[in-house]
């Protein structure tokens, strides 16, 4: 069965669709080309993605995305969450069309409720990292969110990104390094990145066996790697000649280890530091990281625009509590105030569907995309995306769920299924 897009209107407001409203149609075409005996890039059965990325990567990259924090309870537990919560089908739900997927966040519209997680160090995970993986989004219409622990400048993951939307995700230098943030924040802004998302919980990395199995730390090693973002920093070049009297090219060792001093600084802000912030981005800022309603509601306080209820996918806190658990609460005490994406633990369309319905208005994508670009690069990224978005769309079609909108997407669509 196919679905023909009635009339080239992906919006309410009437603007022209770029992106078909229809990822579903992905599975008829592959259905189509299995006629002609093709078989698609690779499985679409999302829990199989991570164990085809481990037969690619090498111990360390492996180590590094698979790692959790200490025992891995935290990444357990978000994964868990998902099945306390079942979606209750409705029948004879008139629809004269597939569900819209199209959400409003940051005061836009977006043909679908999926960014691209922020993720640090792609070439780790294939020699065309942030490159690859940008395109990929742009060409799916998913905002990419660019990590400062990126592996490819700020300047050249916008030239890949092309038109797409794109954010940029803060590691937040101490004060005294002010003028690096200020200078990382107005090359982003000079490049096209429309959001500012802050990340909160990672002023140092966490306790990571897999990571310290291998010894590999990806931030301290001379490759250039997990550095490429302060290396082509103006500010950070004149005062690494400035204190050491060399450039970075000539002791890479040293400038590895003091920029990653100065993106992972050991202490953490205070909510009084936002201010500087707010001064130096004219634009929308995110608190990527929250897990309390307290801080929910303070980001409101200071007039914040968003946050992302997120506890790193369990990469920073052992023994933490799942990140889908405490967005019903966020939700009831800030929804109606900012704009809500979360993220931890999304493998599948159900999942995204199941975060819509607790509150988040956009979900990112972390470790599924991983997996998609250390499989098949650009494309492998676009193979994800597709899927998870296909496989949403009919999720909430079979489930009568009209739209993604909060106005039929919402509590009522779930059970606990300790309720039952
Ligand atoms: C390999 C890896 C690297 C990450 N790097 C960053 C980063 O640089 N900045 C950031 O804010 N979050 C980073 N995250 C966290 C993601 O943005 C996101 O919160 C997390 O992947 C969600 O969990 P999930 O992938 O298990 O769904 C990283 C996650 C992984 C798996």
């Amino acid at each position: 069965m196919s679905f023909t897009v009635a009339n080239n209107v992906a919006h309410p407001d009437g603007s022209p669709a770029k992106f078909s409203p229809h990822p579903v149609e992905y599975e008829n075409t592959i259905y189509q080309k299995g006629l002609q005996f093709e078989r698609p890039p690779f499985t679409f059965q999302s829990d199989q993605w991570e164990t085809k990325a481990r037969e690619r990567l090498s111990a360390e990259s492996n180590g590094y995305v698979m790692g959790n924090a200490g025992t891995g309870e935290t990444t357990r537990k978000n994964r868990e969450a998902f099945a306390k919560w079942s979606i209750v089908p409705r029948r004879l739900v008139k629809t004269d069309d597939l569900p819209d997927l199209s959400t409003r966040i940051l005061g836009d519209m977006f043909p679908f409720p999926i960014a691209i997680a922020p993720v640090g160090v792609q070439r780790i995970f294939n020699p065309e990292g942030e490159e690859a993986a940008a395109a990929a989004a742009a060409k799916e219409g998913v905002p990419y969110i660019l990590s400062t622990a990126s592996s490819t400048s700020i300047e050249d993951v916008a030239k890949a990104n092309g038109d797409g939307t794109r954010w940029y995700q803060l590691y937040w230098p101490s004060n005294e390094h002010n003028d690096i943030t200020a200078s990382l924040l107005s090359r982003a802004k000079s490049a096209g990145f429309s959001a500012l998302f802050v990340t909160l919980d990672t002023y140092i990395l966490g306790w990571r066996p897999t990571d310290m199995d291998n010894g590999y730390n990806p931030f301290l090693r001379s490759d250039k790697i997990g550095v490429a973002i302060g290396f082509s920093d103006p500010v950070f070049r004149s005062q690494f000649k400035a204190k050491h009297g060399v450039e970075i090219e000539d002791d890479l060792h040293t400038a590895a280890a003091d920029w990653t001093r100065i993106v992972f600084p050991g202490l953490s802000h205070c909510w009084e530091d936002i201010q500087f912030l707010k001064e130096q981005w004219k634009g929308p800022i995110i608190l990527k990281g929250i897990q309390t309603v307290e801080d929910a509601q303070r980001a409101v306080e200071l007039g914040l625009d968003g946050i992302v209820v997120s506890n790193h996918g369990g990469r920073q806190v052992d023994g933490g509590v799942s990140s889908l658990a405490v967005l019903p609460r966020i939700f009831e005490a800030v929804g109606d105030k900012l704009d809500i994406f979360f993220d931890s633990g999304i493998r599948a369309g159900a999942d995204i569907a199941k975060a819509l319905a607790l509150g988040a208005q956009m979900v990112l994508i972390g470790r599924p995309y991983v997996y998609g670009l250390a499989i098949g690069g650009q494309g492998g990224v676009q193979h994800v995306l597709k899927s998870l978005l296909g496989d949403l769309q009919l999720t909430l079609h079979l489930a009568g769920v009209q739209s993604a909108s909060p106005e039929h997407l919402n509590r009522s669509v779930l059970e606990r299924e300790d309720s039952l």
